[in-house]
């Protein structure tokens, strides 16, 4: 079953002659459980798309279906909701809030709930992702690694059936990338997810199911690259 489903998905920024066509057509589909690994040049709509999908951006025109539920006949109220509860978001800048401790920043999709984080889960995300003896630090005090390990976990914690990762591990050294890859792949396993993942890192690409690439707003795809 396809999860998501878009088509002639246009986004254009602006207006008249300041008008920038940052998606130009896009028709796209993933399937339940799927890992799409999403790259191309930089300003090419990578982002775009995937704040389409989250429900973060409104498109211009054309359809985008997720789970059968056309996102543009969404009210604000009840795409809030779908972004909270549907989908675990990872921003190429965090989007961290700074006033919120890191731990107080992954528990906050469930505490806009009224819910508790199940504190099992929370302390694995934490050490996996080497964030323990940050967790009463605010986001101004970690470095840019640890935020965006720190937005990864917000994006992880109320175990979504949709992951969107916009260059998740942009900001790492390799082995805090690889442990955060490895995160990725066994959470998406153990939850059956569907993962979204953007990067510029042809390793991790070619980890993917399957992977798309976006040109000037456009989206090609391409069969996996095989590893000797
Ligand atoms: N809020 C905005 N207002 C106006 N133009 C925008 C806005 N956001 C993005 N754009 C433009 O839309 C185009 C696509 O941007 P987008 O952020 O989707 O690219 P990207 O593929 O994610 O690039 P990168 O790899 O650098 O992150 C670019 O030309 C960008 O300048
Ligand atoms: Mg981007």
């Amino acid at each position: 079953m396809a999860v998501i489903e878009t088509q002639d998905l246009t986004k254009v920024y602006g207006k008249r002659d300041a008008a920038v066509h940052a998606l130009r057509g896009v028709d796209f589909k993933v399937e339940s459980g799927e890992f799409v690994a999403v790259i191309g040049p930089s300003g090419s709509g990578k982002s775009t798309l995937l704040h389409l999908l989250g429900g973060v951006d409104r498109p211009t025109g054309g359809s985008i279906k997720v789970e059968n539920q056309e996102l543009s006949k969404l009210s604000e109220k009840q795409l809030s909701l779908y972004r909270r509860r549907r989908i675990g978001f990872v921003f190429q800048y965090y989007n961290l809030v700074p006033v919120l401790t890191v731990e107080e920043n992954i528990a906050l999709p469930l505490m806009l709930d009224g819910l508790k984080p199940d504190q099992a889960w929370l302390d694995e995300l934490l050490t996996r992702l080497n964030l323990t003896e940050k967790r009463n630090s605010l986001p101004n005090q970690l470095s840019g690694g640890q935020q965006q390990r720190t937005a990864m976990a917000r994006a992880l914690i109320h175990r979504p059936a949709l992951v969107l990762a916009d260059e998740p591990t942009g900001n790492l050294d390799s082995h805090n990338g690889r442990e955060i890859m490895a995160l990725l792949k066994d959470t998406v396993r153990r939850v059956g997810q569907t993962l979204v993942l953007i990067t510029h890192d042809a390793n991790i690409a070619a980890q993917a199911d399957r992977i798309m690439i976006i040109e000037d707003g456009l989206i090609r795809p391409m069969q996996p690259v095989q590893q000797a």
